[in-house]
């Protein structure tokens, strides 16, 4: 499958670096105002493909997505120290609104997966201006708090993060929300599982791991000025979902009939992804305070998203 990225910056690039060398795209496309700036991230991708994969990669115009089954949308601008993400909003919605028609005009039938921020907000966007049913427009979302979250709990415990079956739900972002209650270490709770080896998850090791979770973006923005790794990581990871109709279950961001009473609001649940996109979406138990929180979380996405003219 062809897949293409709108905005050859650090987060676009680092998903396609990190797409060429799982081999799983036949081909990746980098497109950027700033064609210069394209054709060298993609030629510098390419030098390291024929370690790992025999991907194409090339650089080219809104043209060249023709035929790209998958599109990632990357293009826009990232958190400044100490900025959040919502307040990139503006700058990244007229963005979005010249972006998102070139990719369609190019690739009616592709998928667009949303990385830019806030991405559970401009994932809306993108759904709106684009026309395409929810499924085709999936927002990173809290793919990556998840994976941080996993980290933290595995390192904890002393176990892989891919044992550890725990999700961030809500926006990526502040109010996101962190399911302790139903976090599992292989087919046990991870309370359970820490009590067994003398290692309890007690409030000042479950604070921890939620600061370190929900901070994580601004503490790296303050050592290195954006964060792209994490995030490209969790790009390709959809990505691969998608091509291989993986049936994968990821926290993804679309746009959700109602969640916690709030309606048509974009977020991040857990979600069964394949090659149609999302296909299943799942709403696991949570206690009456994940709850409340969840609640706060949708219904905070949903006044900032709704103050947006697409
Ligand atoms: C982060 C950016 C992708 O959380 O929002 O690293």
């Amino acid at each position: 499958m062809k897949v293409g990225i709108v905005g050859a910056g650090m987060v676009g690039s680092s998903a396609g670096f990190a797409l060429a060398l799982s081999g799983t795209a036949t081909e990746i496309v980098l497109v950027d105002v700033n064609e210069k700036l394209a054709v060298a991230q993609a030629q510098d991708i390419a030098h390291a493909t024929p370690f790992h994969s025999a991907t194409k990669v090339s650089a080219g115009d809104y043209d060249a997505l023709r035929g790209a089954g998958i599109v990632i949308l990357a293009a826009g601008v990232n958190q400044k120290p100490g900025e959040t993400r919502l307040a990139l909003l503006e700058r990244n919605a007229a963005v979005f609104r010249q972006v998102v028609a070139s990719v369609l005009a190019a690739a009616p039938d592709a998928i667009l997966l949303v990385a830019a921020n806030p991405v559970d907000v401009m994932t809306d966007i993108a759904a709106r201006i684009s026309g395409l049913p929810p499924e085709r427009v999936i927002g990173s979302g809290t793919i990556l708090d998840t994976a941080r979250f996993r980290s933290l709990i595995g390192r904890h415990l002393g176990i892989s993060p891919q044992s550890v079956h725990a999700y961030v739900l809500g926006e990526h972002g502040d109010s996101e929300v962190l399911a302790w209650s139903n976090a599992r270490a292989g087919s046990v709770s991870v309370d359970d599982f820490a009590a067994q080896i003398g290692r309890p998850i007690d409030e000042t090791v479950r604070a921890r791991i939620d600061d370190d979770v929900r901070n994580a973006a601004y503490r790296i923005i303050e050592g290195k000025g954006s964060t792209y790794y994490g995030i490209g990581g969790g790009l390709s990871r959809i990505v691969k979902a998608i091509v291989l109709d993986q049936h994968a279950i990821l926290s993804v961001s679309i746009r959700t009939d109602r969640v916690e009473g709030v309606e048509h609001v974009t977020l991040s649940l857990p979600r069964v992804v394949g090659r149609a996109g999302v296909i299943t979406t799942l709403h696991p138990e949570l206690t009456p305070a994940e709850r409340v929180a969840l609640q706060r979380s949708a219904a905070l996405l949903l006044d900032t998203a709704s103050a947006v003219q697409v």
